[in-house]
């Protein structure tokens, strides 16, 4: 029985759910890219611990290489602005690339990354998303073609999803107690 850290409310997808969610994409990513070597672009840090999951479940030549960007700070909601902290080593042009990230919240972060790398002429760009946080009444400006799954809109951590840089170590994904951000 997994542990639950005091900080958390409930666990939202335990490392069994996370398991399989993993091996489904990965499956999929495979079948897609089979004979086209994609870069597989990790957006740190969040997305550290899923990409080192998915990568294993890609049964096919990749490479990875990793983008670092700012848009929260140590806050809770998107400023909207999006930082490159750190960017490629690899020339993605004529490349097939996938992007992976933790999380989909306002789709600020990911749209900008992905117009951002379109223009450096790669043979494509698709973005594998963890998860995708379901806010009502609202249409992200992007759709991930891979989804790890979709979640309600709640301040989620764990399996690298971070507050304030805390609780990426936490192997399950659950629910940040409102107290402790607010
Ligand atoms: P977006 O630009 O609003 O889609 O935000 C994407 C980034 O915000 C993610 O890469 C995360 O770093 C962060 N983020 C958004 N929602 C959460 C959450 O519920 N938990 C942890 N980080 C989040
Ligand atoms: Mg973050």
């Amino acid at each position: 029985m997994t542990k639950l850290h005091p900080d958390v409310s409930s666990i939202l997808l335990s490392e069994e759910d996370i398991h399989e969610i993993v091996a489904r994409v990965g499956a999929q990513i495979t079948e897609d890219y089979r004979d086209k070597n994609p870069l597989i672009v990790a957006v740190l840090r969040g997305a550290v611990v899923f990409v080192a999951d998915l990568l294993r479940a890609i049964d096919c030549p990749c490479e990875i290489d990793f983008m670092a960007v700012s848009s929260y700070g140590n806050d809770v909601k998107s400023s909207g602005v999006v930082r490159i902290m750190k960017d490629l080593n690899t020339n993605i042009e004529g490349r097939h690339v996938i992007v992976v990230e933790d999380i989909l919240d306002s789709g600020l972060t990911l749209s900008y990354l992905k117009d951002l790398l379109e223009q450096r002429g790669p043979a494509s760009v698709e973005v594998a998303a963890f998860t995708i946080k379901d806010i009502d009444g609202y249409e992200p400006p992007l759709t991930p073609r891979y989804v790890g799954c979709h979640i309600p809109n709640e301040f989620i951590v764990g399996y690298g999803l971070d507050y304030a840089e805390h609780y990426r170590n936490l192997p399950y994904v659950g629910i940040l107690k409102p107290e402790v951000y607010s």
